[in-house]
């Protein structure tokens, strides 16, 4: 099974980007984590913080990926283009957020992209990307 994990602004920092929201774990360290956790699966990753590039990297995932996971940041709450491009890939999605942003500031709650996502995981720290490959997994037995 391939699986694309895709992150958008910002999210090269984790680690240092405001900790005690987002945690104290680099992602590359977390990423070596989920394949020792999910051996059998395939992970790819991208992280941009430009927006047409997480949108041709979506496009890119056509015909390759069998799920993707996406964390927009902050495009998320402002992307028209990325939720096009959801639309148009048909490739299951899961929007994942680290922080609960329904928890925070009003801004924050709006999603353009979760409506063309199969779900959303948001507020369960790093822990939720591993939760949507769980569901891509469980998904396809
Ligand atoms: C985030 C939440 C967004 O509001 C924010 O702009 C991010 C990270 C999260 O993972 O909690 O960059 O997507």
């Amino acid at each position: 099974m391939n699986i694309a994990i895709v992150n958008g602004p910002n999210l090269n920092l984790l680690g240092t980007r405001e900790p005690k929201i987002y945690g104290q774990q680099t992602f590359d360290d977390y990423l070596q984590q989920l394949r020792k956790k999910f051996p059998a699966v395939n992970i790819s990753y991208y992280q941009s913080n430009v927006e047409g590039e997480l949108i041709n990297y979506l496009h890119s995932c056509m015909g390759k990926t069998d799920g993707i996971v996406l964390n927009a940041g902050a495009y998320t709450h402002t992307s028209i283009a990325i939720a096009d491009a959801i639309s148009a890939i048909i490739i299951p999605v899961v929007e994942v957020h680290i922080s609960n942003v329904l928890g925070r500031e009003e801004f924050r709650k709006t999603s353009y992209i979760a409506a063309k996502c199969l779900g959303s995981i948001s507020g369960l720290g790093l822990d939720g990307y591993g939760l949507a490959i769980q569901y891509f997994m469980t998904k396809k037995k």
